[in-house]
């Protein structure tokens, strides 16, 4: 077997992992099925060719079984997406299970419970691993987001159920981070945000290797101001990470890379909803201000450099734009790649914050890709190899 479409699936058993991590309110309801709609294509392929699907996931973090993780408010939503009645196991393994599993229909769909509900699927547990194996034919690994985790459902269960193969939504994923970002259509912009250089480290090192022009935002460019020898008031600043930001800057200007540190930003008096703001240049950060977000003419800089571009990567955002004062910065950069997907640009959301922005924004939609993974692109980006992935039959891209 090749891949997923080449496999023989009518009237075999198919072990699914998905990524289902769906955030849930106190009621119990999906506030975002962002992650159950991305899972549908494979699941749907597999029924209308006649497979029968065993469908795993993890939901949450728990410690055992704890009934607020139980997959239980997955079913109504899932079963209106397939259009057909899923069928929930009280349990992943077990004789229940396997009766279950033994009732069930071509082209129909079992929902297995919470599979962390086990620590042995952390713990990549062997003997756990062979059990959810025994329930099926064939493996189907379309988890992205759980990917970089070497779990008893995403790693171990490959050594005892072949083929194993990759699922439409990772194939995607893979496809564009790995693809897109390793063999890009120049020029190609990576913007890296979010509050830590020392999140983005390995992110911002290994696009240096691939990027021509990099754009940096978010509470990290006050590290690099510092670096630089500028005033940050009482901006977040990693004292540890000084030396790194200037080593980054001269490995930017060695490999030719246009590095575009913001140089306006937007500070306030205190980190809240309704600080007082002001837009200042880079070198004017006075005491007891601090940067929330990236200013206006940063704003027009950056947005002329990417009109320069054909790729674009984007991973976390530009200030605290979960606070409309300070949101501005990152809702350009969202407009900007909407603006060029339009155009045929190749645009690139790569996981966390930085989806959240985009739908904020709307322009969700428009984007060439937006990963369902947050640890996962990231680790991906960095240059990583996923445990999910690398343990797949197939010859399938794996690293950048
Ligand atoms: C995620 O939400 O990033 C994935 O579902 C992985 O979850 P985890 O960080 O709990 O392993």
């Amino acid at each position: 077997v090749g891949d997923l479409t080449s496999a023989d699936l009518k009237g075999k058993k198919v072990f699914v992992r998905a990524d289902l991590n769906v955030p849930l309110d106190d009621n119990q309801t999906i506030t975002d099925d962002t992650r159950i709609r991305a899972a549908i294509p494979t699941i749907k392929y597999l029924i209308d060719n006649g497979a029968k699907v065993i469908l795993s996931t993890h939901l949450g973090r728990p410690k055992g079984v704890t009934p607020k993780f139980s997959l239980a408010p997955l079913v109504p939503r899932l079963s209106e997406l397939l259009g057909i009645e899923v069928t929930k196991a009280d349990d992943c393994i077990g004789p229940e299970v396997e009766s279950l599993v033994a009732s069930l229909p071509e082209g129909g769909v079992l929902l297995l419970e919470n599979v962390r509900f086990y620590k042995e699927e952390e713990k990549n547990d062997p003997e756990f691993a062979k059990k959810l194996a025994s329930l099926a034919d064939l493996y189907v690994n379309d988890a992205f987001g759980t990917a970089h985790r070497a779990h008893a459902s995403t790693e171990g269960v490959t050594k005892f159920l072949k083929p194993s193969v990759a699922g439409f939504l990772l194939q995607k994923e893979l496809d564009y981070l790995v693809g897109a970002v390793s063999n890009p259509k120049r020029p190609f912009a990576a913007i890296v945000g979010g509050s830590k250089v020392s999140s983005k480290i390995g992110v911002i090192e290994s696009l240096l290797e691939k990027c021509d022009i990099l754009l940096l935002g978010g509470g990290m460019i006050f590290t690099f101001y510092k670096a630089q020898g500028l005033s940050v008031g009482s901006s977040l600043v990693e004292e540890d990470k000084l030396e790194l930001a200037t080593e980054l800057l001269a490995k930017a200007k060695a490999k030719g890379v246009s590095l575009l540190l913001p140089t306006d930003v937007v500070v306030a008096d205190k980190f809240a909803p309704d600080a007082n703001s002001k837009i200042v240049p880079a070198s004017g950060i006075e005491d007891g201000w601090m940067g929330l977000d990236i200013g206006p003419d940063s704003i027009k800089t950056f947005n002329e450099a990417l009109d320069t571009t054909q790729t674009v990567i984007w991973n976390g955002p530009m200030g605290v734009f979960e606070m409309e004062k300070f949101a501005a910065g990152t809702e350009a950069v969202a407009n900007k790649l909407a603006e060029l997907s339009g155009k045929g640009v190749t645009t690139i959301i790569g996981g966390g914050d930085s989806v959240a922005a985009v739908e904020k924004v709307g322009v969700a939609g428009v984007m060439s890709h937006i990963s369902t993974g947050g640890g996962a692109s990231l680790e991906l980006l960095e240059g990583k190899v996923l445990p999910g992935v690398i343990a797949l039959d197939e010859a399938i891209p794996v690293t950048v």
